[in-house]
């Protein structure tokens, strides 16, 4: 595709897909923080996080969402804070966040975590009081200095309207903007001429009820299948199947890198499930965008183990210990002394973010000196 003809795909793509109903606020709130803090010359982190749905209803009921929960994002951004960084969090409604994503509902639960000491009070267990104190003066510590934006979407399109306004607003910031772009982000979608205004019915009830759009409902709708669509047979008629049509979502990298946060550090990640084509396809995608990182990740693994892959060399595997098998990145098992040691609690991200904020250093140098020449 052509430079014009992507940029008119974006263009009719944002026309016809309203923006969400926060923007305006978001905006502001990002202009703000962004504001605040390249007055303080500290560098900005856009960490985009969690799944995007694709709704198959405009009042929605059903939608396509993947297996994202948000983790790589929250931990990511209580690295990037550690290193200095104020965080732009844009993130799935609901999906986990940064501090607190230690105690969520599935990990350790709060409730759990507590006791009621003799006077009736509450109180934090002792043998969990020191985690909880560490994890708890870094979050009041980034709420203190205001070093944290949560930004929420939920569906591509909220996604790809906040991900613009950031983005842009970042512009300004010029070499010293990071934008690291986790989230799962959905391939198709059903645009909006197609959606269906109310929930999708399993019967045609609708033009039973009101044929030919008659205003008032039929007397007769005795017909049983109408109200009972239960089918025990695996050879369903197609005329009950559901079969849905999508579009595929246009590809904004190319936009990010070219229009949007031009002089900004890109870092986009890539997942596969197969083992044998991950390195090939985040050098497709980093030759295809011309952005300067994309962290390549495999579904199985990807707690455990990335690689960069970025221009003008050598790609660099990063792992951490854990339990059980190990597999490189053909699928094959590694040798035992190719197995890293060491502590099995610690975080891929401890590793990922001192490496990506040692080539955003290298970023700014590199563009402070083309600018002086
Ligand atoms: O939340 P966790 O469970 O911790 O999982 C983390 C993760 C596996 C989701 C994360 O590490 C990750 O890999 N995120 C990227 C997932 C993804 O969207 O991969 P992709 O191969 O579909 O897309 C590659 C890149 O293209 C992404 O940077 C995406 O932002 C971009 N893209 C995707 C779709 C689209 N229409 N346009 C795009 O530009």
């Amino acid at each position: 595709m052509s430079a014009s003809e992507s940029l008119q795909a974006e263009d009719a793509y944002f026309a016809s897909n309203a923006p969400p109903k926060q923007l305006a606020a978001h905006t502001a709130l990002a202009e703000a923080f962004i504001s605040q803090h390249a007055a303080a010359n500290r560098r900005v982190v856009l960490v985009t996080s969690g799944g995007t749905t694709v709704p198959l209803e405009k009042n929605t009921v059903r939608f396509i969402d993947n297996f994202s929960a948000g983790t790589r994002g929250a931990t990511s951004a209580e690295y990037f804070l550690s290193a200095g960084y104020a965080v732009i969090f844009l993130h799935r409604q609901f999906s986990l966040l940064p501090y607190s994503r230690h105690y969520s509902h599935s990990t350790d639960c709060l409730l759990d975590l507590l006791e009621e000491d003799s006077d009736g009070r509450v109180a934090v267990r002792p043998s969990d009081s020191d985690r909880i104190l560490d994890v708890l003066r870094k979050y009041q510590s980034a709420r203190r200095n205001n070093m944290l934006l949560l930004l929420p979407f939920v569906t591509i399109g909220d996604y790809l309207h906040e991900l613009r306004a950031v983005a842009r607003l970042m512009a300004p910031l010029g070499s010293s903007g990071l934008l690291y772009l986790a989230a799962a982000v959905s391939d198709f979608f059903v645009p909006p001429e197609r959606l269906s205004e109310h929930k999708i019915q399993s019967t045609n009830i609708v033009e039973k009820l009101y044929p030919q759009d008659a205003p008032s409902p039929s007397p007769q709708i005795e017909d049983e299948e109408t109200f009972d669509n239960f089918d025990a047979s695996p050879r369903v008629p197609r005329s009950k199947r559901l079969i849905i049509d999508l579009d595929p979502v246009p590809k904004f990298l190319k936009s990010l890198v070219e229009g949007w946060a031009p002089l900004g550090m890109i870092v986009s990640f890539k997942l596969e499930t197969d083992p044998r084509i991950l390195v090939h396809k985040a050098r497709y995608s980093l030759e295809r965008y011309q952005h300067h990182l994309v962290i390549g990740n495999l579904l199985s693994t990807r707690k455990w183990e990335v690689v960069f892959v970025a221009p003008n060399r050598e790609d660099q595997w990063l792992r951490v210990a854990r339990h059980g098998g190990w597999g490189d990145a053909e699928g094959r098992p590694l040798r035992p002394d190719e197995v890293p040691e060491g502590d099995p609690e610690q975080e891929i991200e401890a590793l990922i973010i001192p490496a990506v904020a040692k080539l955003h250093d290298d970023h700014i140098a590199k563009s402070s000196s083309a600018e002086r020449k």
